[in-house]
């Protein structure tokens, strides 16, 4: 039996909670499948500042460039807002994701049908929402030099290469593959250069995806489109700060921003994290929704470790939770009984 390495890296707020919630269920599974897991914690963002003063610190560094695949539960501090960005915990998740070379960044949004009255849509535009986005993380205007703020003039570069847009691509018309085999690619074509690079270079790599539907679209209507129609998005293939505004409008579809996982992969161990932040104002009162963090186990499982069944088998205990009215406080309606992320869990880890 190969036992495999995850790295946890438990962060700030609501973090350390809703990884714990994950790992119980990853113990479930674990046991029922006869895997073994080589589980350590270690410090990141705003926790690692005020310990180590470095959000991302070099023990951090060499556990996960070891590790066979890295569990984020969230960084973010508002008392480090004022922080010089050295010390910033948002600094330390972006290098990160560079020292992992996790350049693809995957936020699967597909709409739970118990769950379709808590989105503020209509639940006749929510049917058959199941989109993911792929959005470019390692480059693009929060990578870019120079950059810098004097007080007077701010500067912030925009930077893509033909090589960098290529393999955003490339995953993404091969998840679209095995899916309804239709990319959207989002851009500003009608006005940024790098928008240009990205679309002509998108189109070549369609050119080795002949079965897949290849349709542009400005981020602006993107927007729209997201809202106004979402069911007929497949895969969202975008650049980086595209994709961080588009993510969290996604987010909107499926009710909160507590449910949904992501995968950032690349060449070596991926980077699994809920899509939600460090929610400082409920930490530490058993309250958040744990799904999220425990979905980006089962991606962990699926595309990390290649292990797709166990995978499955989290993801169908947590649609058969929701279908049987398991309910934390971000997804309750008036009058439902209120689950903490324990209860969750617990409710959870006895339907795997
Ligand atoms: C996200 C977050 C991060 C990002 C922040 C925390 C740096 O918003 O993962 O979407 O902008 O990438
Ligand atoms: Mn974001």
């Amino acid at each position: 039996m190969t036992t495999r390495s995850i790295a946890v890296l438990p962060g700030d707020g609501i973090g350390p909670e809703v990884t714990r919630a994950a790992l119980r269920v990853l113990d479930a599974v674990a046991q029922q499948d006869g895997l073994a897991f080589e589980i350590a914690e270690y410090p990141m963002g705003g926790v690692a500042v005020h310990q180590h003063g470095d959000p991302f610190p070099a023990a951090t560094r060499e556990a996960v460039l070891k590790a066979d695949a890295v569990l984020l539960g969230a960084v973010g501090d508002p008392s480090l807002d004022g922080a010089p960005r050295a010390r910033k915990p948002e600094t330390g998740l972006l290098a990160l994701r560079a020292a992992l070379g996790v350049y693809a960044n995957l936020r699967p949004v597909a709409v739970h049908p118990a769950l379709t009255a808590h989105s503020p849509l209509r639940p006749e535009r929510l049917t058959g929402v199941d989109l993911v986005i792929f959005r470019e993380l390692t480059g693009g205007l929060y990578y870019g030099e120079p950059r810098g703020n004097d007080g007077q003039a701010a500067v912030n570069t925009l930077r893509y290469t033909r090589a960098e847009v290529e393999r955003i691509a490339r995953l993404g018309f091969a998840a679209a593959r095995g899916r309804r085999k239709k990319v959207l690619s989002v851009d500003k074509a009608n006005v940024l250069e790098t928008s240009q690079l990205w679309r002509a270079t998108v189109i070549e790599v369609a050119r080795e995806f002949p079965d897949v539907q290849l349709e542009h679209i400005y981020v602006d209507y993107a927007a729209m489109r997201l809202v106004s129609d979402p069911a007929s998005i497949d895969i969202l293939l975008t650049e980086n700060m595209f994709g961080d505004i588009l993510s969290d409008e996604a987010a909107v579809l499926v009710g909160s921003l507590g449910l949904l996982p992501s995968a950032s992969l690349g060449a070596g161990a991926g980077l699994f994290e809920p899509i939600h932040g460090s929610a400082p104002t409920i930490a530490g009162q058993d309250v958040a929704n744990p799904i999220g963090t425990i979905l980006s186990v089962a991606m962990l499982l699926r595309h990390g470790l290649g292990l797709p069944a166990p995978a499955a088998r989290i993801e169908a205990a947590v649609a058969r939770a929701l279908a049987g009215g398991a309910r934390t406080r971000d997804i309750a309606l008036p009058g439902e009984t209120v689950l903490s992320t324990t209860g969750m869990t617990d409710c959870i880890v006895g339907l795997v």
